[in-house]
């Protein structure tokens, strides 16, 4: 078959003629799912793109009047304060009871640095049990339901490079015990690959080398995909968002709710106070009155080192990327069908074809993929609130095998967590010279959700724990 005329000058004008050098000699049936797929791409923005991301690095511009975004500090400084945040969890609890607020997960990443074959989210993290990234937001979610008196709908979203794979694993597994229509799947845009020279990358003779768009991408998938139009018909108009790398987050957390609400605020942020200057967190930050994160590469050092006259630092606010989000604001932002947010660059190593079709697996980036952020939605929002988190409490990233933020530093905060929960409620925790605890501690999400159900798991069994033991509660 020959490719439409108008699909051809479309290519040609914006320099991607290669992408049908290897046309004839692919199968009718490969020209047709090719040419679908080349229909899907808009060829009139490439050219703008590749000059301003490809052939050149943006550069994030940095008002005059950055400074640092004020927060709610995790303890509350005094009485007005105490009596703020016991109304905002009392706010909390109700919104769940009504059933206003859903989970959504964000599962589309590529999870290059981990390295695991399959979505990240099967990934086996359990510190004894091997429990996985999925099961324990499942579980999660569940005795949120029970504990807070409504059943929470889960969101999650997928790529078309995963979405099979995740959606297999859920029936494999009986959804974890939740009912099959609490979740809900849908699926993220995706972007094709550049090369350093600004053509688009084949992944193979009749296949763009296609990856997702970004946690930004987020925004539009919800409408596009009738996310939104089923939570309006399900009662949710707040979004509880996490990502699928972070089993330690708080899947609803009543105080953060309730404070979104009481400060009326489209979209709120839990924020992390950093460990140092340059930890590679994304910065809270106000310019013009509005809520903004600068990535920890764009902060300048300046910035990163400036202190507070008590010595602390100035930009002291880090991103774990946990949000909740007004439904009514996505609605808003994507009203139109679209939206735009920016682009950022990443360089990467991508598999492609050569020129003679040949595969290439590179050992060093060879190319630039294209994301939006959905934390570039916050300066959109009329109204913002951020509040701090003890980082031991909520946030655990799985990035990498070993290391910082691994599969390894993950599990010993997993443990490091249930173990201190099971100290507060009166067990004795055998611990190490260096303070980690001396045994390998995993409590089923399905029974303990916060400190409280620690107690009240604590209070019904006489839980022993000796040196070097490994055990499942
Ligand atoms: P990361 O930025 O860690 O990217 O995603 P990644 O693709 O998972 O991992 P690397 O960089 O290739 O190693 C943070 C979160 O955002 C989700 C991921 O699934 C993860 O939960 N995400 C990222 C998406 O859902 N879609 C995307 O396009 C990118």
């Amino acid at each position: 078959m020959n490719i439409s005329q108008e699909l051809a000058e479309s290519i040609r004008a914006a320099g991607q003629e290669h992408l049908l050098r290897f046309w004839n000699d692919i199968t009718e049936d490969e020209q047709r799912a090719f040419a679908a797929q080349l229909e899907k791409i808009d060829f009139s923005i490439l050219p703008g793109l590749i000059r301003d991301y490809v052939l050149n690095r943006p550069r994030t511009a940095i008002p005059d009047d950055l400074g640092p975004a004020p927060y709610f500090p995790a303890v509350p400084r005094n009485d007005a304060e105490r009596s703020l945040y016991a109304r905002a969890e009392k706010e909390g609890r109700e919104l769940l009871r009504a059933g206003r607020v859903c989970c959504l997960t964000v599962a589309g990443g590529q999870g290059t640095r981990l390295g695991f074959d399959g979505p990240k989210g099967t990934y086996p993290i359990g510190p004894v049990t091997g429990r996985t990234l999925f099961e324990y937001f499942a579980q999660n979610i569940i005795r949120a339901g029970w504990k807070f008196g409504h059943p929470l709908s889960w969101y999650i979203m997928t790529s078309s490079l995963n979405h099979a794979a995740t959606t297999d694993f859920f029936r494999k597994n009986g959804w974890f015990g939740l009912k099959e229509e609490q979740v809900f799947f849908f699926t993220q845009g995706t972007m094709p690959a550049f090369g350093y020279d600004g053509k688009l990358l084949l992944a193979s003779k009749n296949a763009l080398s296609l990856s997702p768009d970004g946690h930004g991408g987020t925004l539009l998938a919800l409408r596009k995909s009738g996310a939104l139009d089923r939570m309006k018909k399900e009662g949710t108009d707040i979004i509880s968002y996490f990502q699928v790398d972070n089993p330690l987050v708080h899947v609803v957390d009543p105080l953060f709710i309730g404070m979104h609400a009481l400060e009326g605020a489209e979209m709120s942020a839990v924020m992390l106070s950093k460990t140092g200057p340059f930890e590679k967190l994304g910065n809270f930050c106000v310019s013009g009155g509005r809520l903004q994160i600068i990535e920890y590469s764009d902060l300048p050092q300046e910035l990163a080192e400036k202190r507070n006259a008590d010595g602390s630092l100035a930009f002291v606010a880090g991103s774990p990327a946990i949000h909740l989000i007004r439904r009514d604001f996505v609605e808003q932002l994507t009203a139109s069908g679209s939206l735009r947010l920016p682009w950022h660059r990443a360089d990467k190593k991508i598999p492609h074809i050569d020129d003679a079709g040949n595969p290439v697996v590179p050992a060093e980036p060879n190319g630039v993929k294209l994301e939006s952020f959905i934390f570039d939605a916050l300066p959109l929002a009329k109204k913002t609130m951020v509040m701090e988190f003890d980082r031991r409490e909520v946030f655990a990233p799985t990035k990498n095998k070993t290391g910082v933020d691994s599969v390894e530093s993950c599990r010993q905060m997993l443990v490091d967590r249930d173990a201190a929960r099971l100290e507060g409620a009166g067990v004795k925790i055998p611990r190490k010279a260096d303070g980690t605890p001396d045994a390998l501690i995993e409590i089923s999400p399905l029974e303990v959700l916060d400190a409280e159900d620690a107690r009240t798991l604590a209070a019904s069994r006489n839980i022993v724990i000796g040196p070097g033991a490994e055990v499942v509660l």
